[in-house]
């Protein structure tokens, strides 16, 4: 018999015989001859150390798994004839510039590695908005550079502060960044007060306009917000400021704090490209690129950034499928009024609603029983709500006559 010590741990045990080699221990219970074996050896186990059982059943690496609660996407249902209203995708494709990249691309270039910074996609979007490439950072959706703000820009031990209905991916790159936060209540209307975000900070964030209630706010909220909060970054989440009232895209030039995200994955169709962007200061941008730089050079890939340069050469494609989807929305926001709905006064791509008399639940379940997938959220304070997705002009009369018949 031959006894394994490892780290002071009893590691495993052999037993050879003329007749066997057994190892691991657990082999010994397949055979009834080994049985007395089993036995002689749990009594060295109490004898000799009784963590080497334990070592046995319990993998210590499981201590240092991380402990966290990830954020839950959209279903993406397997049945075509689903109408998927329950991720803030567009129903409209991408501009037909996109499909044309599709088609000239060869496979026999994707041997090489993109640009690690993007940069056609970078001079692109800095024409768009009036900046300098130096003032954009691209990566992997919008969720990609907000994970890498994140990482750059909360590094304080103050809380960061944001709203508590918000995108409730901010909670868990908090856990899993290890950020501390404190939430600051939106009223009973589920409007955000700025003088919350008054007090000492580490950062904040705020999308405008806000998700899941699709309220937005105007350039005074966000000045405000800024003036006074000049020693710590400001990031404001634009992800559906193309269907909104304000972007403050502009304020980049005039504010060294600020920090403002975008998509390409609403309003641009792309949401399957995986295509996001930052605007800030020079400075802060170097340090984005750093932190990205840091764990994958090459958040896009060359598909991505070609076909993201491509909607971005159609602005009239662009304009068109946004006013479809903005006079979609107004009409089926009146509609459900109707119907007894509360409709917040939407700037998004999508409607938060609730019933006078029925439940959210129920009403969920019944239009998903009916083919049409919407969001609901099980959390405090809006679970008597439905975020409701803005499809196609039929896809939402289909949606009115289904929930009229509730
Ligand atoms: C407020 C908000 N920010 C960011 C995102 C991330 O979008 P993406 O990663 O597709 O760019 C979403 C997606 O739904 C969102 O609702």
């Amino acid at each position: 018999m031959i006894v394994h010590y490892r780290n002071g741990f009893l590691y495993d045990i052999w037993i050879i015989s003329s007749e066997f080699l057994i190892s691991p221990l657990t082999k010994a219970t397949v055979c009834d001859k080994i049985i007395y074996i089993d036995t002689m050896l749990s009594l060295y186990y109490d004898e000799l150390n009784m963590r080497g059982r334990k070592m046995m059943s319990e993998k210590l690496w499981r201590k240092n798994l991380i402990n966290i609660e990830p954020y839950v996407a959209g279903e993406q249902p397997k049945n075509e004839n689903i109408i998927k209203l329950n991720a803030n995708e567009n129903p409209y494709p991408p501009s037909p510039a996109v499909e044309r990249v599709l088609k000239s691309e060869s496979a026999a270039e994707l041997r090489k590695y993109p640009d690690a910074n993007a940069m056609p996609l970078k001079k692109a979007l800095a024409e768009r908005y009036g900046l300098k490439a130096e003032n954009v950072f691209c990566g992997n959706g919008s969720d990609d550079v907000l994970a890498t703000a994140f990482r750059a820009f909360f590094n304080s031990d103050k809380p960061i502060f944001y709203p508590d209905v918000t995108y409730s991916f901010y909670p868990v790159w908090c856990e899993l960044l290890k950020i501390p936060y404190e939430t600051k209540p939106v009223d009973e209307n589920f409007v955000i007060n700025v003088k919350d975000y008054y007090g000492d900070n580490g950062g904040v964030v705020i999308p405008n306009p806000n998700a899941p209630t699709s309220l937005g706010v105007g350039k005074d909220f966000i000045e405000d917000l800024l003036e006074h909060n000049k020693d710590s970054i400001v990031i404001i989440d634009e992800a559906y400021a193309d269907f909104g009232k304000y972007s403050c895209v502009e304020l980049v030039k005039k504010y060294d704090n600020l920090v403002v995200t975008q998509t390409f994955s609403k309003s641009r169709s792309l949401a399957g490209m995986r295509v996001g962007m930052t605007f800030a200061n020079e400075e802060l941008i170097s340090y984005m690129q750093a932190v990205k730089d840091s764990y994958n050079s090459y958040p896009l890939d060359r598909l991505a950034i070609k076909t993201a340069v491509a909607s971005l050469s159609d602005e009239e494609y662009f304009r068109s499928t946004v006013e479809r989807i903005k006079l979609t929305r107004d009409k089926t926001a009146e509609s459900l009024r109707e119907m007894g709905f509360k409709v917040l006064d939407s700037e998004t791509n999508f409607l938060f609603v609730t019933h006078e008399k029925f439940a959210a639940k129920d009403i969920f379940t019944y239009l998903r029983e009916a083919g049409i997938f919407v969001r609901h959220f099980n959390k405090p304070r809006i679970d008597n709500y439905l975020r409701i997705t803005i499809g196609t002009d039929s896809q939402m009369s289909f949606l009115i006559r289904v929930a009229s018949s509730f």
